[in-house]
């Protein structure tokens, strides 16, 4: 419904001559793309998701910049590119917050539409869920007290290490393959906890996606994260096996949002660019 009356716009505008190449009305080109969203440009979406007209977005708004809180709404990167992925299918965004572990599960039984959570693909995952495809690339990195003896990763040996669980992080840290050494893994359900435990001295370093690991630190005081990224990983969206549709769709968004700068102004609001 809402899809025909900015379609109908968009023709009025471009009689009009308003509308050029590109520029600001990029969002609405997917419609007249065949080779992108054909579901959602002809308006039926009710195909697409499992409530009529909406994406149920899964996450774990504890992971700044990407998801957070502010005061009762998620924000972040993925919430904007929530809304403009929505926007371009003709659906309402709406979040549904959980455990970072429960998200995979969630996507699988169709209680969310997607995972959107600075989720890395891993093999593991692809067992379960597709994922759309890249939009981010990341890496983890490593959080210690400002006058800790930890100066890089080979530093982390005998050390007890936090994460978040369920993590790339985590996983990188617990597989013995990666010759981490950690004394122990604890996990935490969120970052903030596992700094907080850090503070405390409960743990002795951090490990965790690099961008939130720099948030964690500038919300802190007396914590610092060193230069080292100990992994390289992608972020993507997790969706359905069953649902090609809605993972072609959302291709076909992602892509737009590349080409037309979309995508990386918003990276440019939440990221600092070295
Ligand atoms: N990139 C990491 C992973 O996929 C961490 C993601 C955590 N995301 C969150 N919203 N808490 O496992």
């Amino acid at each position: 419904m809402k899809k025909k009356i900015l379609s109908i716009a968009l023709i009025g505008a471009m009689m009009l001559g308003i509308v050029g190449c590109g520029g600001s009305a990029a969002p609405e080109d997917a419609a007249d793309d065949e080779t992108t969203a054909p579901e959602a440009a002809e308006g039926d979406t009710s195909a697409l998701t499992g409530t009529e007209g909406v994406l149920i977005w899964g996450t774990n708004a504890e992971f700044e910049p990407y998801e957070y809180m502010e005061g009762n709404d998620v924000i972040g990167i993925d919430a904007e590119i929530a809304d403009s992925i929505a926007k371009k299918l003709g659906l309402t965004a709406q979040v549904e917050n959980m455990d970072f572990d429960a998200i995979i599960p969630s996507v699988q039984t169709g209680k969310v539409d997607i995972g959107l959570a600075g989720m890395t693909v891993d093999e593991e995952r692809l067992n379960n869920v597709n994922f759309t495809d890249t939009y981010v690339e990341a890496g983890q990195a490593i959080i210690v007290k400002e006058d800790s003896g930890i100066k890089s990763a080979a530093d982390l040996n005998g050390k007890k290490i936090g994460v978040q669980r369920g993590t790339t992080g985590d996983e990188y840290v617990s597989d013995e393959a990666n010759g981490v050494g950690a004394a122990s893994v604890e996990r935490f359900a969120n970052g903030p906890d596992a700094t907080q435990s850090l503070i405390t001295d409960k743990i002795d370093a951090v490990v965790i996606d690099n961008e939130p690991a720099k948030k964690l630190v500038e919300n802190a005081d007396g914590l610092v994260k060193l230069d080292e990224n100990l992994t390289s990983e992608q972020y993507a969206i997790a969706v359905a096996k069953d649902n090609e549709a809605l993972l072609d769709a959302i291709n076909g968004a992602l892509q737009e949002m590349k080409d037309n700068g979309e995508l990386q102004a918003i990276l440019d609001k939440y990221l600092e660019t070295e």
